[in-house]
């Protein structure tokens, strides 16, 4: 990696963070051209549940298309575009927003960004934040005469001037030929920009320019916001240590066996294999349509093999076990064993488990959502399969140490959350809760309000006549919150965060969801949480009688609260 690149990483990861912040992408990887290595490599991520790849050439379809469209795009789903479907599937993505990184006229770099915060679909205005997202990326370097050019925005072509793809020397001029020449059909002329372009000269100057100065509101605390969100996630990664089991039990490959079968029934699926690696030696286990013969398996594990070394992971010796193929069904060949694709099987507590399925010829877009399905399906499966009780324990304590160090700062929040988390205890008990659900529900109450302490929460507990810019900031704590715990704690918890400020009837926050929209754990944080506010002394607000609060609550059934837990809300607290 270049030097100055490297210097500059920790700034690049802050300006992915926007990517978070203004987007709600809940992953995103930035992608920089390695001129010596002829392709694009990963400086930076944020949010992937499984290692993503660590570079892509020029030919990949993210790359190729960025070249070729200049502009940002994005594909709302697996099988939009045949051609995205396997690199969205291999990160376990539904969604793909990608925005080119542009100096000079020359491709430079790729921001990566996946799957919106509240399954949101991607749309057209995230493509002006992502672009702007990308310059900032591009000016970065301009400023710092990286590559040896200066930034020149894509936006400062307004009113068609001509960038033209002959660049000056320059190193970034020597790597970017390579990849201007690769891709055909390059415009021109620079689309017509869509927001007031930011100022920069456009050809080298000695002095280094004045930037511009950043919009005021939010952004004055993006950068502060992404360096704690940095912080807070480094602390907590070192607290999951997951004792690694040392091998799957027949119980679990038991589990395993019949998903595969059910993998066979994908349109177009012929053979599909689970493989664990380092465990115990290894073990396979293959499905078949029809009888496979060695020559099958052997060519299936050398796929397998190819996208291990791509990814500079370890695969090794593997005991193989073939299940009986369907009855009536004609032998395999390896002809038909047209289209490989694999992706890890990502359990907590366990690495090195991979799934691959192999199609006799292109899947279309129903087959890769059964795909997507059915490896969710072997995770759950195994996930259940493995203790739960040393789980539900490292999830309750990661949970715990998520409030750590900062809420010991601010005792009322921390007297808030404890006062949630006993409510919820009680609640969850009266309802009758499945196990897993009170677990679930208790881990939500502790961190449900995670995400305040890292908006500017000293100045603005409290604050009387809040403006609706600081209103908007402290709304933010929902956003951030499910940032913060979805790669720790998971999707349900992450969601949970993310609605607890949500109402029945609509008009709650961030995505104004309606009744049963809204998780059944958010629904019962959201009583608590409202209970607390109302009747706990150090609130913002004054202090209720119990019969007020009950009142509240049961006036607000249908509306503010799901009418069902308000009522057996209002009969837990008066028994
Ligand atoms: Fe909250
Ligand atoms: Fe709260």
């Amino acid at each position: 990696m270049h030097p100055d690149v490297e210097e500059l990483r920790p700034k690049l990861k802050e300006i992915l963070y926007d990517c978070a912040v203004e987007i709600r992408a809940t992953k995103a990887a930035l992608y920089l051209y390695d001129g010596p290595a002829s392709r694009f490599e990963l400086v930076t991520e944020y949010g992937f549940k499984v290692p993503i790849r660590q570079s892509a050439d020029v030919k990949d379809p993210i790359i190729d298309r960025c070249g070729r469209g200049r502009t940002p795009f994005f594909v709302n789903g697996l099988a939009v575009e045949p051609r995205f479907s396997e690199i969205l599937y291999e990160s376990q993505t539904e969604r793909l927003l990608a925005a080119p990184v542009y100096m000079r006229g020359s491709l430079v770099g790729v921001v990566d960004m996946r799957d919106k915060a509240g399954k949101l679909p991607f749309e057209q205005g995230d493509t002006q934040k992502a672009q702007r997202i990308a310059d900032r990326i591009a000016e970065l370097f301009g400023s710092k005469n990286v590559f040896g050019l200066r930034y020149i925005a894509l936006s400062e072509a307004d009113g068609g001037a001509e960038i033209t793809t002959s660049l000056s020397d320059g190193m970034a001029t020597q790597q970017s030929r390579a990849v201007i020449a690769d891709m055909k059909n390059l415009p021109q002329v620079m689309p017509r920009p869509q927001a007031p372009p930011p100022a920069a000269p456009a050809a080298p100057v000695a002095e280094k320019p004045k930037p511009p100065e950043p919009p005021q509101k939010p952004r004055a605390n993006v950068g502060h916001l992404a360096s704690l969100v940095l912080e807070a996630r480094n602390a907590a990664m070192r607290i999951i240590v997951p004792s690694a089991p040392e091998s799957l039990t027949e119980n679990e490959l038991a589990a395993v066996r019949e998903l595969l079968k059910s993998t066979l029934l994908i349109p177009g699926a012929v053979a599909a294999l689970f493989s664990a690696f380092g465990h115990a030696g290894g073990v396979q286990e293959v499905a078949a349509r029809g009888q496979l013969g060695d020559d099958g398996v052997h060519f299936l594990q050398s796929k397998l093999n190819v996208w291990l070394t791509k990814r500079g992971e370890a695969g090794g010796h593997v005991r193989t076990n073939m299940q009986a193929p369907l009855a009536g069904s004609a032998p395999i060949t390896v002809a038909q064993l047209q289209k490989v694709f694999t992706a890890p099987v990502n359990v907590p507590s366990m690495r090195g488990l991979y799934v691959t399925v192999a199609f006799e010829g292109n899947p279309d877009r129903g087959a890769h959502e059964m795909l997507a399905a059915n490896l969710n399906q072997i995770q759950l499966a195994l996930e259940h399969a493995l203790e739960h009780g040393k789980i539900a324990t490292l999830r309750t304590r990661v949970a715990e140490k998520l409030l750590e160090p900062d809420f010991t700062h601010y005792p009322e929040l921390r007297r808030h959350t404890d006062s949630v988390v006993t409510r919820v205890d009680q609640f969850a008990r009266f309802l009758a809760l499945p196990a897993q659900d009170a677990e679930n529900a208790r881990i939500l109450a502790i961190v449900h309000d995670v995400g305040m302490r890292l908006l500017d929460y000293p100045r603005l507990y409290r604050k009387p006549n809040m403006q609706p810019d600081e209103i908007h900031l402290l709304r933010e704590h929902v956003y951030v919150g499910a940032a913060v715990v979805e790669p720790l704690l998971g999707n349900e918890i992450a969601r949970g965060v993310l609605c607890h400020h949500e109402r029945v009837d609509g008009r709650g926050y961030p995505n104004e969801l309606h009744g049963d929209e809204i998780p059944l754990l958010a629904r019962i944080v959201q009583i608590c949480d409202a209970w607390s506010a109302m009747t706990d002394p150090d609130t913002y607000q004054p202090v209720e009688s119990t019969d007020n609060a009950l009142a509240i609550i049961t006036r607000g059934a249908g509306s503010q609260f799901d009418a069902e837990l308000a009522s057996r809300f209002v009969a837990m607290m008066k028994t």
